[in-house]
């Protein structure tokens, strides 16, 4: 397996790595496109091209432009899994979201799910509400400022699917959902700083507001978070971020033997 970050990643990185690890694989990492010929003007296509011609089974890609993954698997023989495109889709991140639900829940139909903050330049929110049409029964409320709203290409594929509404307001809905999938705003996807400054601080998720409204509401987060949930609220029953990361290597595991026709 080769991994392709041309983003910052942490948990995402290093699940498949140590995935691969668990199923006797090897795995290569691309480095930094700093150390790679990236820096010196050669383009995407070239790089999986290259890649791909050392005979790898496997290409993991992030990339900041949308539609990269897509990309990369036309140019590859190697099969390639997505690990972030851009604002548009983090499927795998997904896969992992739903499963710490269900393993929280013993279900996913039926459950009324809040989607806060970044819902605009945040993959995983759209992909969550992608992943969240494919069951029958579930209730969705997304909660944003006004500039960060879902995008209205992600609303049109959910319509008819998910039963969704939108707000600007957590207080309204915090007494009705079962789960609270709360997000970063992401910073390095805004066209200016001081669009950022106004929104960054739009929400925060902390110990006074969960007491406060008794909720035992289950907060998740994709991580990394920076102040919208803060740390005093890591102890709490409610918090079940950490086990959502950990979540991510058996997922990602599962994933590769799948695509790859490993029998484990
Ligand atoms: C997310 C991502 O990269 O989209 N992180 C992750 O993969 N767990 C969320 C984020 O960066 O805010």
């Amino acid at each position: 397996m080769a991994t392709v970050f041309m983003e910052p990643s942490t948990r995402t990185r290093l699940s498949f790595y140590y995935a691969m690890e668990k199923l006797g694989g090897k795995t290569v990492e691309f480095g930094s496109p700093k150390v790679s010929s990236t820096d010196k003007g050669e383009s995407f296509e070239d790089t999986i091209r290259i890649i791909d011609g050392y005979g790898t089974d496997l290409i993991v890609v992030r990339h900041p432009s949308e539609g990269a993954s897509k990309l990369a698997a036309e140019v590859a023989d190697a099969k390639v899994i997505n690990a972030g495109d851009g604002s548009r889709e983090h499927p795998t991140q997904t896969l992992l979201d739903l499963y710490t639900i269900w393993r929280i829940f013993g279900k996913i139909s039926g459950l009324k799910i809040g989607v806060l903050g970044d819902l605009r330049y945040g993959r995983t929110a759209s992909s969550l509400a992608y992943g969240l049409s494919m069951f029958n029964d579930v209730k969705c409320h997304f909660i944003s400022p006004h500039i960060l709203k879902m995008k209205e290409e992600v609303l049109d594929r959910v319509k008819g699917k998910l039963d969704y509404e939108e707000h600007e307001d957590i207080n309204s809905v915090m007494e009705d959902i079962d789960v609270l999938y709360v997000t970063r705003v992401q910073k390095e996807r805004f066209p200016d700083s001081e669009a950022y400054e106004k929104v960054r601080n739009a929400y925060t998720i902390n110990r006074e507001f969960l007491e406060k409204t008794q909720s035992k509401t289950i907060i998740l987060h994709p991580l990394p978070r920076v102040d919208e949930i803060t740390k005093d609220v890591d102890d709490m029953p409610n918090s079940r971020y950490f086990e959502q990361a950990a979540n991510g290597m058996m997922i990602r595991a599962t994933l590769i033997s799948e695509v790859l026709g490993l029998e484990i």
